[in-house]
């Protein structure tokens, strides 16, 4: 044979083979977040990267309007929610909410221009409790939130149905012989696992206690079962999906029911679980008599809130742009209000439909881990690097802000 004839033909070979090995390459980072040796990482690939700059970038600002004049409840007849903001705020809201939920319809996707006092369409009421509910995010759950805040664009993104909620699951009948049961489907509310499809709802619409390992030797105290242990890792799996993160930007892995060796951002996320309670229970239930057949769900549910409904991949929502520094319109005046379960809180007055679970009933164990200062301290002391949150830089929105720093 030839020699420069299989000289050729060992050169194509190896050129498919390095192509094919480069076909298959992903560059990871490696976020170390604790003690080198302690595999307190986050690994992201770079592809991972694009993606998340594509989703998570928010849009420019409007430049800030004048505080004084007119207040819009002294201007317009039919406005309850936003009626302490001046003429100039009000509008500058009504432009970015246009913006933010219904940028190719615009005004008239809530209104009838020229007439805009009335209420007749669905979406001018659904938006005015939307209104209120950001201004409740804000305003009641800076626990979770701080000063970041949310705007509709959180969790909207520029259109009408925001691009990740949930249905609650039905039992599909897929079959002359065989009923399919409630897991094994890979859903997104469960994160593509073959665990239960199910948990969001006994976790974030019900108050179960999301609990796995016992706290006493004997079995006596321990009321969890397998099924909770598979449900509670169906609801970690979603969690950890939903901010693109790892088991341990939360837990220390060796002992994951421990407080004591988190991170902090793992009681941020305790809150976070509340409050996805608080929004699905109050806000979102009672609209079952607004939204059209056409918005609910195979089981005639609405549509709900969890955590990818606002974080969309990133541990903090559009890599922590200040949302209310840019919409100080969007913050409740008068301060904050008794939360569901305190003392003093007052339900919203729309009567709530049959489907509402009970948010009252709370167990001991479901108790705030009383996280205080010490955890914080604690974890911070033990562990260089888990207080500062990656990609934490408040005030700065896009790229830089990335996990992996000087990107
Ligand atoms: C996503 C729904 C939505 C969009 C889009 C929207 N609005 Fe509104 N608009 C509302 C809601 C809700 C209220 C009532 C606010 C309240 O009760 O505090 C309102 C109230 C108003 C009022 C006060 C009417 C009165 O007399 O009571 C005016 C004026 C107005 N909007 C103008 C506009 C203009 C102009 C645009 C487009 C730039 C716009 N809106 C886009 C939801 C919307
Ligand atoms: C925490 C997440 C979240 C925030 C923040 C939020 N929304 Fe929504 N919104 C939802 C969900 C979930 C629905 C139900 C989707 C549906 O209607 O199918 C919804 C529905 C709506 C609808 C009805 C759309 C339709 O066609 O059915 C309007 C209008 C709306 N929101 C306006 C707003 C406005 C205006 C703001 C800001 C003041 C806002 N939303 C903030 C989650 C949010
Ligand atoms: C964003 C933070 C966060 C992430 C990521 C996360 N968890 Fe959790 N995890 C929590 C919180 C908060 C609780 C306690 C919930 C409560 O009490 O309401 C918890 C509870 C648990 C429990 C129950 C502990 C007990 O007391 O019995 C287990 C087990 C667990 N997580 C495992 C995991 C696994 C496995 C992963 C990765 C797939 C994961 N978690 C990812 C925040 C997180
Ligand atoms: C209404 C929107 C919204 C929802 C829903 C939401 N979050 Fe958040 N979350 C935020 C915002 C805004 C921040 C940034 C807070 C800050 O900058 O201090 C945040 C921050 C966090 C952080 C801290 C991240 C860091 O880098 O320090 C964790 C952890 C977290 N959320 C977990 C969750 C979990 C788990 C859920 C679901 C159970 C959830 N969130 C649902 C808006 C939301």
């Amino acid at each position: 044979m030839n020699p420069f004839k299989v000289f050729v033909t060992l050169a194509c070979a190896g050129l498919v083979v390095i192509v094919g090995l480069l076909a298959g390459y992903h560059r990871t980072e490696v976020v170390q977040r604790g003690y080198r040796g302690t595999a307190l990482n986050q690994l992201y690939r770079e592809s991972y990267f694009v993606k998340e700059d594509l989703i998570n970038k928010f849009p420019k600002p409007l430049g800030q309007a004048k505080t004084d004049g007119p207040k819009a409840s002294e201007t317009y007849e039919n406005v309850h929610v936003l009626g302490d903001l001046s003429k100039g705020q009000f509008a500058r809201t009504m432009l970015s909410i246009k913006s933010w939920v219904a940028p190719d319809v615009g005004c008239n996707f809530c209104h009838a221009a020229p007439i805009y006092n009335s209420d007749e369409k669905y979406q001018k009421r659904v938006a005015r409790k939307m209104l209120e509910m950001t201004r409740h995010i804000n305003t009641d759950w800076t626990a979770h939130v701080g000063k970041t805040g949310v705007t509709c664009y959180t969790c909207h993104r520029g259109q009408a149905v925001p691009p990740k909620v949930w249905f609650q699951a039905t039992e599909n009948d897929d079959g002359l012989m065989q009923k399919r049961p409630l897991q094994r489907p890979p859903t997104p509310a469960a994160a593509y696992s073959s665990l239960p499809a199910d948990s969001l709802t006994e976790y974030l619409l019900h108050d179960d206690s999301i609990r796995v390992n016992g706290t006493t030797a004997l079995q006596t105290g321990n009321r969890n079962s397998v099924q909770h242990a598979r449900q509670t890792y169906t609801l970690m799996m979603v969690m950890s999906e939903s901010l693109g993160v790892n088991c341990d930007f939360c837990h220390n892995t060796r002992a994951l029911a421990s407080w004591e060796l988190s991170t902090p951002q793992r009681v941020t996320a305790w809150y976070g679980i509340r409050m996805v309670r608080d929004l699905n229970n109050n806000v979102m239930l009672p609209l079952k008599t607004e939204l059209p057949e056409n918005r609910l769900g195979p089981g005639g549910d609405v549509p709900k809130i969890y955590c990818a409904t606002c974080h969309n991949g990133s541990n903090k929502p559009l890599y922590g742009a200040p949302m209310l520094q840019y919409y100080p319109e969007l913050v409740r005046p008068g301060g904050p209000r008794p939360l569901p379960g305190q003392e003093g809180y007052e339900a919203t007055p729309a009567p709530a439909p049959a489907e509402t679970a009970p948010v009252t009933t709370k167990t001991a164990e479901d108790k705030a881990p009383a996280p205080g200062p010490d955890t914080a301290a604690l974890i911070k002391a033990s562990v260089p690097g888990a207080g500062a949150p990656i990609g934490a830089a408040v005030g700065g929105a896009g790229p830089a802000a990335a996990p992996g720093g000087g990107r």
